[in-house]
């Protein structure tokens, strides 16, 4: 299966426009196919209405963004991509008539992923070619801003389209959770629906309203399951004896039981009392509104969370080590050409190193419509960490116990950047002893190579356990010497 530079969507409402947000932010082209000529502009205002929370998701360096294009030639779009999804309305013989025509254009090493909310894969892919590359990847609203897709095989799915449908998804982000056995409305769904069915009940029994029913999840059970689930949740609550104690404890419960198994028929009253009941709760709030609301609180929520390297926060953390990875990847055979070379040949004319390419985030201009000052402090920090992953100060390493901390920076503003101008770094090592390193990295402007402004700033090699500056690694210290020589 290829390795996926561009993204084919099939079908570009919510969902679809979801996908483009998330794939172009971290770097994907996108061609984007639907019937309807019109969703372009939907399409284009949706992914720009995303970038505002995805652009504070992480301050980790993103690649160049995506490019989008647009067609409502399905066949065209198929021909074109390494990775099809798609995103049409929940019918099945629509579904199988669109993926039947569509794989007849996409060659046979391009997986094919449906975001159904529940329908199962070995119906989707019975009259496809090469149906082996057909598989149910279910994400979550708002795509861009939720990682969870569940990943789920049909009788003829293929075990290196799942792998490779693993890769795709983690690469841009999100938490792949492989379904062991294809069921309707798989996982997720299912749990969610067992819930809305209740809260239908309860509505149509007047026992509660919709905000009432939803004060009931937000001012608790809610709060615990951005982090922990129902089941470890419930282990927690059963003491020291845990889920068994929890089951003798509530499990006669589940045989009354408090619950009903049937959805209640969908009168014209129960449906006025939900709409209602939203509308109140909604509060002359338009729905854009309540979107940005919501996308605000998820990327807050994600953040913390990464504190705790947990959820959905385990996977931003894994997300942002690839990023500063890719980066640092970027930037290595630069250093090792350098360092061979010697300053002549890889580095610029006074010997620096070309470590970080980057822009202006609109997210970091301040009121004088300029890039803020602490932005320079975050640059300057990926050119910094490209250099010390090359001399072996990694993930890895941190977790031995050591790391390089900031004693000093000594910023020099020399001009202005602007909203989405393309930025380079070149960094020099200055010096460096068996507690310390001094770095001095130079911020240019791609377009006329003008000096933006230039950081001298010192780091101090600690035991992070101790909490003192100790020795660095031997092979630490040589491969910074290293540099320092080559760039010298
Ligand atoms: N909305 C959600 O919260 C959600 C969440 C997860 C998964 N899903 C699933 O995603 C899929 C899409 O849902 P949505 O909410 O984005 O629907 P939507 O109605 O917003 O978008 C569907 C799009 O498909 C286009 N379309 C229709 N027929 C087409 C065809 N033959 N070829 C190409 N495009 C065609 C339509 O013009 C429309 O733009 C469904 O299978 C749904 O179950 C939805």
């Amino acid at each position: 299966m290829r390795q996926v530079r561009t993204l084919g969507l099939l079908g570009t409402g919510v969902i679809g426009g979801g996908w483009a947000a998330r794939a172009l932010h971290f770097g994907i082209d996108v061609v984007a196919a639907d019937v309807k000529p019109a969703m372009e502009e939907w399409l284009r205002g949706a992914v720009a209405n995303a970038e505002a929370a995805l652009a504070r998701l992480t301050f980790a360096p993103l690649p160049p963004k995506g490019r989008l294009t647009f067609t409502t030639d399905l066949h065209a779009m198929a021909r074109q991509v390494d990775f099809i999804q798609e995103n049409i309305p929940e019918q099945l013989e629509l579904k199988q008539r669109v993926l039947a025509d569509v794989s007849r254009h996409a060659a046979p090493d391009v997986v094919i992923a449906s975001s159904t909310s529940g329908i199962m894969p070995s119906d989707l892919q019975r009259d496809m070619l090469a149906p082996e590359r057909l598989l149910v990847a279910h994400p979550f609203n708002p795509v861009y801003l939720l990682p969870l897709v569940e990943l789920v095989g049909g009788r003829q799915t293929s075990a290196a389209a799942l792998d490779a449908a693993t890769r795709f998804f983690t690469y841009i982000g999100m938490h792949p959770l492989h379904v062991r056995r294809e069921v309707p409305g798989h996982l997720t769904d299912r749990l969610q629906e067992a819930l809305w069915r209740e809260i239908l009940h309860l509505v149509n029994e007047d026992v509660a309203t919709t905000g009432e029913l939803d004060d009931s999840i937000v001012y608790g059970p809610g709060l615990r399951w951005a982090g922990m689930g129902t089941n470890l949740i419930y282990h927690l609550a059963g003491g020291e004896t845990g889920m068994r104690h929890m089951l003798q404890q509530f499990g006669p419960c589940l045989k009354w039981p408090w619950t009903k198994l049937e959805a209640p028929e969908l009168t014209e009253s129960l449906i006025d009392k939900m709409v209602a009941g939203t509308q109140a709760q909604a509060a002359g709030r338009s729905i854009r509104e309540l979107e940005r609301l919501r996308d605000d609180y998820l990327v807050a929520i994600q953040q913390v969370l990464r504190e705790y390297n947990i959820g959905a926060g385990a996977t931003l953390r894994a997300l942002e080590e690839r990023l500063y990875e890719a980066a640092a990847a970027t930037a290595r055979p630069r250093i090792a050409a350098a360092v061979a070379t010697g300053a002549a040949g890889a580095a610029g004319s006074d010997g620096a190193l070309r470590l970080l390419e980057t822009h202006v985030r609109p997210e970091w201009i301040d009121y004088n419509g300029h890039m803020t000052d602490s932005r320079y402090l975050q640059v300057f920090g990926d050119a910094t960490d490209a250099l010390f992953r090359y001399a072996g100060i990694d993930e890895a390493y941190r977790r031995s116990g050591h790391a390089l901390y900031t004693a000093e920076s000594h910023v020099v503003h020399k001009a202005e950047a602007r909203s989405q101008e393309r930025l380079y770094v070149m960094s020099r090592v200055l010096e460096v002893d068996e507690k310390r390193v001094r770095l001095f990295h130079n911020l240019n402007r791609s377009r006329d190579d003008a000096l933006v402004a230039s950081a001298e700033q010192l780091y101090l090699h600690v035991s992070t356990e101790a909490g003192k500056v100790v020795p660095m690694d031997a092979a630490v210290r040589a491969r910074l010497a290293a540099i320092q020589a080559g760039t010298r």
